[in-house]
């Protein structure tokens, strides 16, 4: 496989790495993964995460395992398994259907790496795509509010959401960023916070519970998130508290986009109640932890509701920013999305 190198996801010297997202802001640790298991577990406790990302890291790791000479069972075991790690970001499924045609080819093997090296490309392109098209919708002096992270670590490219965020940046549209902290996992006050000051673009991180005030004062004129799956009807999936921003900013007049590649699309799945939403630890609620320990202040048993993501219906979304265009609630009349 050729070299592949992104910001937190690596194909180098016939080793597949990625970055502990874990960890970060205040740790850069890389980990190196050989198995499925490991691949697992990596994904599972969000070390690596982000829906374009997890599915490009179970796609690498695929091609490895294939380059080191296991059986065309055992690839297929292999993708069957990593498909099951997560079941709301549609981009996993997306790329291990892909893997699964290549492993039927006569020359599995070329055709397992070449379908991984051009679906890593892909999103860096997707990426860039995206970004230039969702720029042109941000005015000069822009304040924008954003949510969870949805930037290079979660992608091969330069982000989805924070993809937009940074172009504008980069042509000099003086915005500025509000970052909701994002409970309970807190991508925003972690990734967001970090990307955002690596590339000098200039933010503010706000707790969750605080959006609606500053859309009250006037203080946020566009909302950009990303999406773990948008359905056929438009309604989507994503990091939980994704549908309160877009219920505010319904009442507030705001306008509210969603910015996701292709490879997000599911077309078979009709609306937003038929996607799966994945349900985690209650610890992850009753305190917090990361690279500075870990801190319970919930009672011992307190009875926990963790689900990762929420559905927002299409009628709140102002425009879906996709690789292939800006679409806008008349389009969805057109079935674009079918
Ligand atoms: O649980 P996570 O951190 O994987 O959730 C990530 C999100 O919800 C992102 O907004 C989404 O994957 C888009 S990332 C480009």
């Amino acid at each position: 496989m050729q070299t592949l190198i992104a910001r937190s996801l690596k194909y180098t010297n016939n080793e597949l790495s990625v970055l502990d997202q874990y960890l970060l802001p205040h740790q850069e640790v890389w980990h190196a993964c050989d198995s499925v298991a490991q691949m697992q577990s990596l994904i599972l406790s969000l070390k690596v995460r982000g829906a374009p990302l997890i599915g490009l890291a179970a796609t690498l790791l695929v091609a490895y395992l294939a380059e080191q000479g296991q059986s065309k069972a055992q690839l297929a075991q292999a993708i069957d398994d990593l498909e099951s790690t997560r079941p709301t970001a549609v981009n996993l499924m997306h790329c291990m259907a892909k893997m699964r045609i290549a492993l039927a080819q006569d020359d599995h093997l070329g055709a397992l790496v070449s379908t991984a090296e051009h679906l890593f490309n892909e999103d860096v392109s997707l990426c860039d795509q995206m970004a230039t098209l969702g720029a042109e919708l941000v005015n000069p002096g822009d304040n924008i509010l954003t949510h969870c992270n949805t930037g290079a670590l979660a992608t091969a490219g330069i982000g989805t959401a924070l993809g937009v965020i940074y172009k504008a940046h980069q042509q000099q549209k003086h915005i500025h960023v509000w970052v909701d902290e994002t409970r309970p996992l807190l991508q925003g006050g972690r990734l967001t916070a970090y990307e955002l000051a690596q590339w000098e673009v200039p933010y503010t991180l706000i707790c969750d519970n605080m959006a609606a005030s500053l859309m009250m004062s006037g203080q946020v004129d566009k909302i950009f998130v990303g999406a773990d799956r948008i359905a056929a009807n438009g309604d989507f999936a994503n990091k939980v508290g994704t549908y309160n921003l877009a219920v505010l900013a319904k009442h507030h007049q705001i306008p509210f986009y969603v910015v996701a590649p292709e490879t997000t699309l599911d077309r078979a799945c009709p609306n937003g109640q038929a996607i799966p939403i994945e349900q985690r630890d209650p610890q992850e609620v009753t305190g917090v932890s990361g690279s500075f320990g870990v801190c319970q202040w919930a009672p011992r048993r307190a009875k926990v509701y963790n689900p990762a993501f929420d559905v927002t219906p299409a009628c709140l979304v102002t425009g879906w920013v996709l690789n292939s265009g800006v679409y806008s609630q008349q389009d969805l009349v057109g079935d674009v999305f079918k």
